[in-house]
């Protein structure tokens, strides 16, 4: 869009836009904190243990203050404590008895609500989830979950839109996973940490966030061997402490800067990260061009000429992250030549394709398969985002495009990224934004 042409952002206030001015290099040094996926994993485990648990490195977004919310309608006394602009600290009060009932409300405002499962089913012999339903990413199953905790001895129906689980105690079982699952692994490791006798995932997933979680159980008294392996050994415990627990850095928000250091063809240095986390993202942004420099911590990313076109496939880890899809897309719509985009894990990651058509970017998709032809330059437009990465990767399209770029849907970025704003100022570039958090009540 031509600025000439945009409406003044002021008249689109409660719309929820970030308004982007493109042809920018992103430039500078930011600074990731714990990653989302971890840290609303690590809350739920709190419900393992009564007593305190203190969590730090959270990041201030919306999902930490909605699991904050799960976690008091469950009897829990929850403190938010802003560390800097971008994490707190959370200090859980779990009860000796927590309620067991996780209502629609929220679990539709937060899909990962459906965590308390395993902890609440292990803890307290019964619990009501309900049923998240499927969402903007794709239809998103839960029968590994049912299917797992069944083998563990649960009676598991489902009734008006609840999963409703039942077993005086969980016993150890063998369970083989379909597909490793994110979900699946963390519900069922945190049922088995406190089931009677030995536990066998197999084909477990192995995300860094599933050894940040097996970390804090471990220092809770769990017994597990297996961590970052496709085969976790779980020996029960009677019970678990509390604990004090550092969240790991967040892999995603990290690679999305990466990916817009070379997307803008800008020198971006990121810190607070393991560079390990994103091998693949990062080796794939050395085939296309990229310089990167690692220390142990922080990541260097500077593409000095227009990005060659690189092939990518998602997967589970250690293949490349799901999550960072619509940023490779978003490259691979600037680079030289043509890219063949892959999406392995969700039916639905590619609804935001559309939008980014919409800025220009030459992408045809069949089935989960996308044909990206790259173009010199984008063009600005209004869009809107879907979801939390698709929002980050129309942003960075944005930056990359002539004229203006409105990213209507805005509160999505929210959900997963905090101090985004801040974050591109870091990087030298200022944005505008038509006020809204939707969901004040959510906020930290
Ligand atoms: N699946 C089933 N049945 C199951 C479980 C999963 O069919 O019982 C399917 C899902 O429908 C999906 C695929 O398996 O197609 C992968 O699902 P998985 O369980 O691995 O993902 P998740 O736990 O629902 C987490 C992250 C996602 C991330 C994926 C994959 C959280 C809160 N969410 O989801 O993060 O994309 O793992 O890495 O940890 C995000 O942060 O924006 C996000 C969507």
């Amino acid at each position: 869009m031509d600025a000439r042409h945009a409406p003044s952002i002021r008249n689109l206030a409660g719309v929820d836009v970030i308004r982007v001015n493109g042809r920018v290099r992103l430039e500078g040094t930011v600074g990731v904190v714990g990653a989302k996926n971890s840290a609303l994993k690590l809350m739920a485990a709190a419900l393992l243990a009564g007593g305190r648990t203190v969590l730090r490195n959270v990041p201030r977004i919306t999902d930490v203050a909605i699991m904050a919310e799960v976690l008091r309608r469950l009897g829990c006394e929850i403190t938010i404590q802003p560390a800097d602009a971008k994490s707190c600290t959370v200090i859980a009060d779990v009860p000796a008895e927590p309620l067991v009932e996780a209502d629609y409300d929220l679990v539709r405002r937060l899909r990962a609500s459906i965590c308390v499962l395993g902890p609440l089913l292990a803890r307290r012999g019964h619990v009501r989830v309900a049923h998240p339903g499927g969402d903007e990413i794709g239809s998103r199953g839960l029968d590994m979950h049912i299917a797992g905790l069944a083998r563990m001895g649960a009676e598991i129906t489902s009734e008006h839109g609840f999963v409703i689980a039942r077993a005086a105690r969980l016993h150890g079982a063998q369970i083989w996973l379909d597909f490793p699952s994110v979900g699946a692994t963390e519900n069922l490791l945190t049922a088995a940490v406190l089931a009677k006798g030995e536990t066998e995932i197999d084909n477990a997933a192995r995300e860094p966030e599933i050894v940040d979680l097996c970390r804090m159980l471990t220092e809770m008294g769990a017994r597990i061997e297996g961590a970052g392996t496709a085969t976790l050994r779980v020996e029960g415990v009677d019970e678990l402490k509390p604990v004090e627990h550092h969240t790991i850095g967040d892999r995603i928000v990290a690679g999305t800067w990466a990916y817009g250091a070379a997307m803008t063809r800008g020198d971006v240095t990121v810190t607070g990260i393991e560079p390990a986390f994103l091998d693949l993202a990062l080796d794939k942004l050395t085939s296309a061009g990229a310089t990167i420099t690692t220390t142990a911590g922080s990541i260097r990313v500077q593409q000095a000429d227009r990005p060659r076109a690189v092939d990518i496939r998602t997967l589970p880890y250690p293949g490349y992250p799901t999550d960072l899809l619509p940023m490779a897309m978003g490259l691979a719509a600037v680079s030289d030549g043509a890219s063949l985009v892959t999406e392995n894990i969700f039916d639905g990651r590619f609804m935001f394709v559309n939008e980014m058509s919409r800025l220009g970017a030459d992408i045809r998709t069949d089935g989960h398969h996308a044909v990206v032809r790259g173009r010199e330059r984008l063009s600005g437009a209004p869009v809107r985002a879907t979801d939390i990465r698709a929002g980050a990767g129309l942003v960075l399209a944005g930056l990359c495009a002539d004229g203006t770029t409105d990213v209507a849907g805005s509160h999505h970025i929210d959900r997963g990224y905090p101090g985004f704003l801040t974050d591109l100022s870091s990087l030298g570039v200022t944005v505008d934004r038509a006020e809204a958090p939707l969901d004040e009540t959510y906020t930290i």
